[in-house]
């Protein structure tokens, strides 16, 4: 299953953030190159569901539950620029932001993280450039997910180009804990107490023996 969520894009009718010029101005010439995003989005999406076709036919096993799809809103693009002390401009912005295109990839079990990235590596017309695995070393949170940042060859009409996605590969149980953990954070104004910040890193690790164990199960049941 794959859940596509692209903001429409028409800054006039936007209300939700009062842009400067310069913001204006930046927007505007990013929304001339936003469609290579969206094309290399898609076919990353459509290669991570060929490889899970791949895994059911030689394994008899899917390793992807459920996949969704974003790409960065203005809004966020033109924050992270400020937050950041990027500089304004048009280069900038494809230098530093890797994360426009985003996909996130649910998996079943911890294994199948793993054997996505194997593949992933061995394909052509695809650049791996960072790994952070935050699985092996979670963070200070409690926060677990293989982060993959490549760059994707697509072809617009006939001209090749090289385009960054970001992909976020965690479990269901990892998804459950970032998402509720997200959520919260979001409600309670980034502000937890040290008791609150302490349980949900123990949810986290608890849910971590969890999947390991449920792993563990699949695969005394499914080795022959
Ligand atoms: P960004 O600029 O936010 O992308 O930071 P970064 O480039 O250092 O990337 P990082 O590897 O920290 O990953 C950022 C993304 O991972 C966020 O947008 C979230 O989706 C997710 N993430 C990272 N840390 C946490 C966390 O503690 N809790 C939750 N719920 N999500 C997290
Ligand atoms: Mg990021």
């Amino acid at each position: 299953m794959i859940l596509h969520k692209s903001p429409r894009l028409n800054l006039e009718k936007r209300t939700v953030m009062k842009l400067d010029k310069k913001s204006l101005d930046l927007l505007n010439e990013y929304l001339k190159i936003e469609a290579y995003y969206k094309y290399a989005l898609r076919e990353m999406s459509a290669r991570l569901e060929n490889l899970d076709d791949y895994c059911e036919m030689n394994y008899a096993h899917n390793p992807i539950h459920h996949m969704e799809s974003r790409l960065k809103t203005p809004e966020s693009i033109i924050q992270k620029i400020q937050t950041r002390g990027f500089e304004f401009s048009m280069e900038s912005l494809v230098e530093n932001i890797y994360d426009i295109a985003g996909i996130r990839v649910v998996c079943c079990y911890i294994f199948d993280i793993y054997k996505l990235l194997e593949l992933l590596e061995g394909q052509s017309n695809l650049k791996i450039k960072i790994k952070k695995d935050y699985i092996k070393n979670p963070k200070e949170t409690g926060y677990r997910s293989l982060h993959v940042i490549l760059e994707m060859q697509i072809t617009i009409g006939n001209i090749d180009r090289w385009v960054p996605v970001e992909i976020q590969f965690r479990t269901i149980a990892m998804d459950m804990w970032a998402s509720l953990e997200h959520e919260l954070r979001y409600k309670s104004d980034n502000k937890f107490s040290i008791e609150d910040t302490n349980a949900l890193k123990k949810y986290s690790d608890d849910l971590h023996e969890i999947d390991k164990s449920m792993e563990n199960i699949y695969i005394n049941n499914n080795s022959n």
